[in-house]
C-alpha cells in the first residue's frame, strides 16, 4: 500500500486537513463551500448521525465480497467518483490521476463537462477504467451533441446528465475566496464549453437566467435519441421527477443535492432516498451522492436501496493531498473500511445489505 509520505495522508480522519494545507483559498473556499446557509450541505452528514446500524453477531464473515455492477459494468465496490469541476485546482495531473487511480482499483469513475482536460486526454491516461461522462447542457444543443459524440467516441459507458443546476446555488463562501472557476480557469473541453455558473440577471421584477436554463424534459428524450449511452440523471429529489425520468427513458438516477451547492433548504440526500427507491427501484438503478465519509455511510445508502454512492469532495481532498497515490489510498482505506462494517454487522456480500441494518433514531 502507498506510504503517508506518497498519498500525504494516513487515515480517513486526516484527509481533509492534509489537503486544505495544499490547496490554495480560493480552491479551497470552491470546494468547501454551499449554497445559502449551507444547512443542506450539513444536513448531508447529520443524515448519517440520526441513524445507527443494527449488526448481526456471529455470523461467518471469513471472506466478504464488495463487488458489484453499474448498469452491467463490474465493479470493485459499491462506490464510484463523482464528477466533479477542474480538478487542475487540486493537483497538477488533475482528472488523469484521478482515472489512473481509478482505473488500477477498478472503480468506476465519472468525469466533468468542466474538467480540466479533456475527455480524451482522461480516456487515455486510463484506457481499461470504468468511466461515465458528465454533462452540462450547452447554449446549442449541437455543442451538447458534439461533447456526447466525443465521449461515445472514446470508451464512456453512460452519460450522466446534470439535472439539478438551472444556476447555480448562491454560494457565498465560494464568492468571498473568489471563485476560481469564475476566472480563467482551463476548461479541458474545449474553449467553447459554458459553465453553467453565472447568476440570474435581475432587472426590476425580471430575472434572467440563461439559454440552457430553458431546457425541460425533452431534452432527456432529445439526448436519448442522440446516443447508444444509457443516460443517468443525477439531482433527483423526489419520486416525482424519479417517476418522469423512468418515463423519459433513463436507465439510472442520483439521489443528489450537488453536495449542498445548489438549493439549500433540499433535503439531506439520504432523506430523500427512501422515496425515491420506493418509486422507482423496480425500474431502474438508483445511486446516491451527499455526505459519503466512511464505510459505516457507505453501508446506509445501500440499506436504503442505493445500487451505489458517489465520492465527490473525499476523492478532491484526496487528489490535493496526493495526486493518484492520495486517491489510491482513498480508495483502499474505504474499501477496508468497509469490509471491516461489513464484518461488524454480519453482512457478507453487498446483497445482504439491506434495510434491516437501519435503526432510524429521530
Ligand atoms: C459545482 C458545479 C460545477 O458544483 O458542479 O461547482
Amino acid at each position: 500500500m502507498t506510504t503517508k509520505s506518497a498519498a500525504g495522508f494516513s487515515t480517513l480522519s486526516d484527509l481533509e486537513q492534509a489537503a486544505s494545507r495544499k490547496t490554495s483559498r480560493s480552491a479551497w473556499g470552491y470546494v468547501q463551500g454551499g449554497a445559502g446557509e449551507e444547512s443542506t450541505m450539513r444536513a448531508n452528514r447529520e443524515a448519517f448521525h440520526r441513524r445507527t446500524l443494527r449488526p448481526k453477531v456471529l455470523v461467518s464473515v471469513e471472506d466478504l465480497e464488495l463487488g458489484t455492477t453499474l448498469l452491467g459494468t463490474g465493479v470493485s465496490a459499491p462506490f464510484y467518483i463523482s464528477p466533479t469541476a477542474s480538478q487542475g485546482l487540486l493537483h497538477r495531473n488533475a482528472e488523469a490521476a484521478t482515472a489512473r487511480a481509478a482505473s488500477k482499483a477498478n472503480i468506476l469513475a465519472a468525469f466533468s463537462t468542466l474538467s480540466s482536460i479533456s475527455l480524451e486526454a482522461i480516456a487515455k491516461a486510463a484506457p481499461e477504467g470504468p468511466r461515465w461522462f458528465q454533462l452540462y447542457l450547452q447554449p446549442e444543443f449541437s455543442n451538447t451533441k458534439k461533447l456526447v459524440e466525443r465521449a461515445e467516441k472514446t470508451g464512456y459507458r453512460a452519460i450522466m446528465l446534470t439535472v439539478d443546476m438551472p444556476v447555480a446555488g448562491t454560494r457565498d463562501r465560494e464568492t468571498q475566496a473568489g471563485s476560481p472557476l469564475a476566472s480563467s480557469i482551463v476548461l479541458g473541453n474545449g474553449r467553447e464549453v459554458v459553465r453553467p455558473l453565472r447568476n440570474p440577471t435581475v432587472d426590476g421584477g425580471h430575472a434572467h437566467i440563461r439559454e440552457e436554463a430553458s431546457n425541460t424534459w425533452q431534452v432527456v428524450d432529445r439526448l436519448r435519441e442522440t446516443t447508444r449511452l444509457p443516460l443517468v440523471l443525477k439531482g433527483i429529489l423526489t419520486k416525482e421527477d424519479a417517476r418522469r425520468a423512468v418515463e423519459h427513458g433513463a436507465k439510472a438516477v442520483v439521489v443528489s443535492n450537488h453536495g449542498g451547492r445548489q438549493l439549500d433548504g433540499a433535503p439531506a440526500s439520504l432523506d430523500a432516498l427512501p422515496e425515491v427507491v420506493k418509486e422507482v427501484r423496480s425500474q431502474i438503478e438508483v445511486y446516491f451522492d451527499g455526505g459519503i465519509r466512511r464505510g459505516a455511510d457507505v453501508i446506509m445508502a445501500l440499506a436504503y436501496g442505493a445500487k451505489a454512492v458517489g465520492l465527490g469532495r473525499l476523492v478532491l481532498w484526496a487528489l490535493a493531498a496526493g495526486g493518484e497515490a492520495g486517491v489510491s489510498k482513498l480508495l483502499y482505506l474505504l474499501k477496508t473500511d468497509l469490509a471491516t462494517v461489513m464484518a461488524l454487522t454480519g453482512r457478507r456480500t453487498i446483497s445482504e445489505i439491506d434495510e434491516s441494518l437501519i435503526n432510524t433514531v429521530k
